[in-house]
C-alpha cells in the first residue's frame, strides 16, 4: 500500500466534501472496533487518546497496538494524542512514535497558545515534516460524558477569523480546531454550530490546513452535514462511543451475572463501538476513501 499523508487526506476530504472520523480510545476493545468498521468502510481513520487515555492506556502500548492494527488491516492510521495540554507531552507522544500530533493551548493568552503551538510544529518538522499538527484557538467548553447541566457557550469563546489566519500563519500548523458552539460530551440541550463562522474561518485559513470538528457527539446529523459543507474536514467523537461501550457493557453484566469470560462479556460492548463508528463514518461520507 502506497503510504499518504494525513495531510493529503485531508485536503482530499475538503475538496471532495467528505470528513476523516477521529475516534478516541482507553482500551483495545474500541481501537478494535474502530478499525474493523474503519476497514469493512475503506476509510482512513484517525485513533486518538486523551492525556487521561494515554495515561490508562501507556504510550508505548497505544502506538504498539495501532501498529499492529495498521499493519493487518493495511489501512492508513494515524494517532493522535489528542489535546496535549502541555508542550512536553505533545512532544513526548511523537517521540514514542504517535504519527499526529494535537497540541491544544487554548486555555493559554493568544500569544502563548501561538508560541508553544509553534514550538510543537516546529521541532516535529525539523525531525519529520510529513507529520500533520493540529493546534487550537477558542474557548471548548464540556468534557466528553453526558452533561446533566445546559452548557452555556457565550460568543467571547468563539474563534474570531482574523485570529485564526495569524494563528495558523504564526504556528506553521497542518490542522487547525476552533470553537463554532460545539463542546465536548453530550449536551442537554441541541447544539447549534455556526456554520457561518466555519465558512468565516475556512476564507481565511490557506487551503492546506484542515479545519478540525472537536465535540462531535450529540450534534445533530444535519449539523454536521452542514459543517462538512462549509469546510470541516476532520471530527472528533468521543462521549457518544463511551456511551455505546458503557450501555452494552452494563446490560450484558446485568443480564449475565454469572459469566466470568472476559471476551464473551466484552464483546456485546465491542459490537455496539463497531456499529456506533460505522453509523459516524457514513456520516462523514468517509466511506471508501481509499
Ligand atoms: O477530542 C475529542 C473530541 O472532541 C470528543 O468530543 O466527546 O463530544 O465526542 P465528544
Ligand atoms: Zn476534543
Amino acid at each position: 500500500m502506497k503510504s499518504v499523508s494525513l495531510s493529503e487526506i485531508l485536503l482530499n476530504a475538503q475538496k471532495s466534501n467528505w470528513a476523516a472520523g477521529h475516534f478516541n480510545i482507553s482500551n483495545l476493545e474500541q481501537l478494535r472496533a474502530i478499525m474493523e468498521a474503519a476497514k469493512k468502510f475503506n476509510a482512513p481513520i484517525m485513533i486518538g487518546l486523551s492525556e487521561g487515555e494515554r495515561k490508562f492506556v501507556g504510550l508505548r502500548q497505544a502506538v504498539a497496538l495501532v501498529k499492529a492494527f495498521k499493519e493487518e488491516y493495511g489501512l492508513p492510521v494515524f494517532l493522535n494524542p489528542d489535546h496535549s495540554h502541555s508542550v512536553d507531552s505533545a512532544k513526548e507522544a511523537y517521540d514514542v512514535g504517535f504519527n499526529s500530533i494535537h497540541i491544544d493551548l487554548s486555555k493559554l493568552p493568544f500569544n502563548e497558545n501561538i508560541e508553544g503551538t509553534k514550538e510543537v510544529a516546529d521541532y516535529v518538522k525539523s525531525k519529520n515534516p510529513e507529520i500533520s499538527v493540529e493546534g487550537e484557538l477558542g474557548y471548548l467548553r464540556g468534557e466528553s460524558r453526558i452533561q446533566k447541566e445546559v452548557i452555556k457557550i457565550k460568543p467571547e469563546d468563539l474563534t474570531k477569523p482574523e485570529e485564526a489566519a495569524e494563528f495558523a500563519e504564526k504556528t506553521g500548523i497542518d490542522r487547525f480546531a476552533g470553537a463554532y458552539g460545539n463542546s465536548h460530551g453530550i449536551s442537554v440541550d441541541e447544539p447549534a454550530l455556526d456554520i457561518e463562522r466555519i465558512k468565516a474561518v475556512r476564507y481565511v485559513l490557506p487551503e492546506r490546513v484542515a479545519m478540525v470538528l472537536h465535540g462531535g457527539s450529540g450534534i445533530p446529523d444535519s449539523q454536521i452535514k452542514e459543517a462538512i459543507k462549509a469546510g470541516i474536514s476532520n471530527i472528533h467523537v468521543n462521549t457518544e462511543i463511551r456511551t455505546a461501550y458503557a450501555e452494552a457493557l452494563r446490560k450484558f453484566l446485568a443480564d449475565n451475572p454469572e459469566e466470568t469470560t472476559p471476551y464473551k462479556i466484552m464483546a456485546p460492548a465491542v459490537e455496539a463501538v463497531r456499529i456506533k463508528v460505522e453509523e459516524k463514518l457514513k456520516l462523514f461520507n468517509s466511506v471508501i476513501r481509499i
